[in-house]
């Protein structure tokens, strides 16, 4: 029988393409997958160290392995992702998890069947990191997840060096992918059928800026938008500071670019913006949010907010509040702040309580909820283009989609549509999903 493994994964869509490769790799080596940790003999964790929460809750997870190990020696248990970036953190796992048996970080994921052939030789704990990841493995393949939407990695790394970001610490410098080998893979996923492609980046606005020669973002939004049997482009995230004139031109004439948009604000205040050094204002970021709307009429626009930072008075919030009154966003990811070792943020003074953090965060939320509720409203009783995703969790009757604006969609509908393009009536809008039928 073949050996079995899993993986867990945490946190971004990064990390989520980053596990698919890992899963090629081990069905390389003849892995075979199982969703049960107990029948497992090679386990993995891909961390995140973005917030607080995330690694304690590996911590808490990893502890829970002690007691399978004991009954399987043979059990291979490993950790990867930004957490194992950091010395300290690497510590605590070698000192007080001793039954973690290979260590390796975000930038040499290729070396996995190697480490656990290592592993396998000499039974002695295997750690491996490249502390400046500045390199870009090009040949890695990835198990996908859906046979019809697909992650493609364009960057690697961010520089923007946010005050409250540890990513910058754990990712490194921000590099691109050269566009002939992001345009190659995209091709050959089209050929094998993939009609959607999500092009992953800390900040896609600023690729090219390393590849040495003029190349933009918008240069290869088009490219892409070249390629035959690919239906829709998305792509993620965007920093304010770098959404160009030019890509908002891309993005509203290439007929794949999906109408959607995840432009992180994280704060309303000028004064918090400045201190989390995102190097734009509240007013550049409504004039963007105005150009945009004027240019893709329809678009859902999505964001990241962060409340606490440290120093946010009322007024500051309260300025939170107004702009996403302003900006009407059709969704929004929302975080209290967290304190990240080793930031510049970590270390000012004025951080703030708990308490004020959580009713904060709650006053954002009963802001928000009525906000997508209304933005959902105007799809009521059109008909949009959904590409079928899988079966409803809760109905085996009912299907899951998205349009291209990103909306989560529910229809009935046979599993056969699986991967396909329908379109859906929309007849129950709700804060969060659509939902329709099939005509
Ligand atoms: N605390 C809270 N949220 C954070 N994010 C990044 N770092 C922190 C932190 N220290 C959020 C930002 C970012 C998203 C991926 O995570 O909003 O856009
Ligand atoms: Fe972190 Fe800012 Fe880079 Fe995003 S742009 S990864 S928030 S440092």
């Amino acid at each position: 029988m073949n050996k079995r493994y899993t993986i867990v994964t945490h946190g971004c869509q990064m990390n989520e393409h980053d596990s698919e490769k890992i899963s090629w790799l081990l069905e390389n080596m003849g892995y075979e997958w199982t969703d049960y940790k107990e029948e497992s003999d090679f386990i993995i964790y891909n961390t995140c160290l973005v917030r607080e929460n995330a690694e304690l809750r590996v911590y808490g997870q990893i502890g829970a392995l002690k007691s399978l190990k004991r009954k399987n020696p043979d059990l291979i248990i490993a950790i990867c992702g930004c957490m194992m970036q950091r010395e300290e953190v690497r510590n605590v796992i070698l000192s007080k998890y001793k039954h973690v048996d290979i260590i390796f970080g975000t930038s040499n994921i290729h070396k996995l069947p190697q480490l656990i052939n290592r592993y396998e030789q000499t039974g002695k704990t295997i750690v491996d990191i490249v502390e400046d990841n500045r390199e870009i493995v090009e040949d890695i393949e990835a198990n996908r997840k859906y046979s019809f939407k697909a992650f493609v990695n364009i960057t690697y790394g961010c520089n923007n060096f946010c005050t409250y970001c540890i990513v910058p610490y754990t990712r490194g410098r921000e590099r691109s992918r050269e566009p002939e080998s992001i345009l190659e893979e995209i091709q050959e996923l089209a050929e094998r059928g993939y009609k959607e492609i999500t092009l992953l980046g800390q900040n896609v606005n600023s690729y090219g800026k390393t590849l040495g020669y003029d190349y933009s973002f918008a240069r290869l939004l088009k490219e892409v938008n070249k390629i035959d049997g690919i239906e829709r482009i998305r792509f993620m995230t965007s920093h304010p500071k770098d959404l160009s004139d030019e890509l908002i031109e891309a993005i509203a004439k290439l007929d794949k670019v999906c109408e959607q948009l995840h432009l992180p604000v994280q704060s309303g205040s000028n004064r918090i913006l400045k201190a989390m050094n995102r190097k734009y204002t509240r007013e550049d970021y409504l004039l963007l949010i105005e150009k945009i709307n004027k240019a893709v009429p329809n678009i859902a626009i999505s964001t990241d907010i962060i409340v606490g930072f440290p120093g946010e008075t009322e007024e500051d919030f309260n300025q939170t509040l107004d702009l996403v009154k302003k900006v009407k966003y059709d969704s929004a990811f929302t975080f209290l702040y967290s304190i990240r070792e080793g930031t510049v943020a970590a270390n000012m003074k004025n951080q703030v309580p708990d308490e004020i953090k959580h009713e904060r965060f709650q006053r954002l939320l009963d802001t928000l909820y009525p906000i997508f509720y209304n933005e959902n409203l105007k799809y009521m009783d059109k008909t949009v283009e959904v590409l079928v995703e899988e079966v409803s969790k809760n109905n085996e009757n009912v299907l899951t989609g998205r349009t291209r604006t990103g909306k989560l969609i529910h229809f009935e509908g046979d599993k056969d549509l699986i991967g396909e393009l329908v379109n859906v009536k929309i007849t129950t809008v709700k804060s969060f999903t659509l939902e329709g039928h099939i005509i």
